[in-house]
C-alpha cells in the first residue's frame, strides 16, 4: 500500500463562502458560525479555523477603541478594520457593520456608504440595525448589488432609545412587533438576520417563520447560527461581559501574567539572553576597536 500522503496544495485558495452557503446551511439544518473580527491576525485564525462568516462589528468601538458605546464609531474607523480583516480572511464571508448615522438619514446615503464597505473595505456584505423602518434603505442597498444582513432585538446603536443594554421582546406586544420586523426585513431582501438578546422561544419562532438564516447572540439555541464578540469570548475585553457570553479563555489575565513576567525578566536581567541577541564577527569587532583607538589618538 502506498505511504504517500494524498496531494494537498498548501497554497490552494480555500473556497470562498457566500450568502447562498448560509442559506443552504439553514435548509440542511446545519448551524452557521459567525464571530466578530477586527484585525489581520484574528482574521487569519478565524479563517483557518473554518468559520462561516466574520462580522467586522461596530462593537470594535467598545472592545478595541475603548468608547463608552458604539455611537461614536465612524465609517473611516470601520473601513480601517475591514481592510485589515479582508487581508487576513480568504474563505469566510465578510460582513461590515454600518455605524450609527451612516444609513439612517436617507436611502441614498445608505447606498453610498454601504458601497464603501465593498469598494474600500473589501467586505462581501453589510449589516445594519433596525426593523421595518429600515426596509426602504435595505431595498435600495440590495438594488445596488450589496447583500444586507439585518439586526433586531437589542440594537446597540439605539441604546439611548432603549434606555440601556437590556433584553428585548419580552412582552406580547414587543415580540409581535419584532416578528413583523423580521418578516419585513426578509421581504425587503435581507440575506440573514442577527437576533440579539431576545427570549429563546421568540428567537426560535422567528427562525421558523422566516426562510433566511437567523444568527443569534443571547437568543438561545433555536437560531440557525450563533455569533459572539470575539473579545468577549476570549476574555480579552473585561470591562463587562454580557450574561450570554461563553468565555472560552482569559486573555486579559494571561496578558497580565505575561507582561508581569517580562517586567521582572528585564528588571532582574534575565532578558535578553544570547539567543535573543545579534552577534558580530570577532575580526570586525577587533577592527572596529582598533579604528576607534586610532581615531582617539589623532
Ligand atoms: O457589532 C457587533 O459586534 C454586533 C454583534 C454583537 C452581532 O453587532
Amino acid at each position: 500500500m502506498s505511504t504517500i500522503a494524498p496531494f494537498t496544495n498548501p497554497t490552494a485558495v480555500p473556497r470562498k463562502k457566500t450568502i447562498q452557503n448560509l442559506r443552504q446551511k439553514k435548509e440542511r439544518g446545519e448551524p452557521i458560525t459567525m464571530l466578530t473580527g477586527y484585525d489581520y491576525p484574528t482574521a487569519l485564525a478565524l479563517d483557518r479555523a473554518g468559520i462561516d462568516a466574520i462580522l467586522v462589528g461596530d462593537s470594535l468601538g467598545m472592545v478595541v477603541l475603548g468608547y463608552e458605546n458604539t455611537l461614536s464609531v465612524t465609517i473611516d474607523e470601520m473601513l480601517h478594520h475591514c481592510r485589515a480583516v479582508a487581508r487576513g480572511a480568504r474563505s469566510a464571508l465578510l460582513i461590515g457593520d454600518m455605524p450609527f448615522m451612516s444609513y439612517q438619514v436617507s436611502a441614498e446615503e445608505a447606498v453610498r456608504n454601504a458601497g464603501r464597505f465593498l469598494k474600500e473595505g473589501g467586505m462581501d456584505a453589510v449589516k445594519l440595525e433596525g426593523g421595518s423602518d429600515r426596509a426602504n434603505s435595505v431595498r435600495a442597498i440590495i438594488r445596488a448589488g450589496i447583500p444586507v444582513m439585518g439586526h433586531l432585538g437589542l440594537t446597540p446603536q439605539s441604546v439611548q432609545m432603549l434606555g440601556g443594554f437590556h433584553p428585548q421582546g419580552r412582552t406580547t406586544e414587543t415580540a409581535k412587533l419584532m416578528l413583523e420586523d423580521a418578516l419585513a426585513l426578509e421581504e425587503a431582501g435581507c440575506f440573514s438576520l442577527v437576533l440579539e438578546s431576545i427570549p429563546t422561544r421568540l428567537a426560535e419562532l422567528i427562525s421558523k417563520r422566516i426562510s433566511i438564516p437567523t444568527i443569534g447572540i443571547g437568543a438561545g439555541p433555536g437560531c440557525d447560527g450563533q455569533v459572539l464578540v470575539v473579545h468577549d469570548m476570549l476574555g480579552f475585553f473585561d470591562r463587562f461581559t454580557p450574561k450570554f457570553v461563553k468565555k472560552y479563555a482569559d486573555l486579559q489575565g494571561e496578558m497580565g501574567r505575561v507582561f508581569g513576567e517580562f517586567i521582572s525578566d528585564v528588571t532582574e536581567r534575565r532578558f535578553p539572553m544570547q539567543e535573543h541577541s545579534v552577534e558580530m564577527p570577532d575580526e570586525e569587532w577587533e577592527s572596529l576597536l582598533g579604528e576607534l583607538a586610532e581615531d582617539e589618538n589623532k
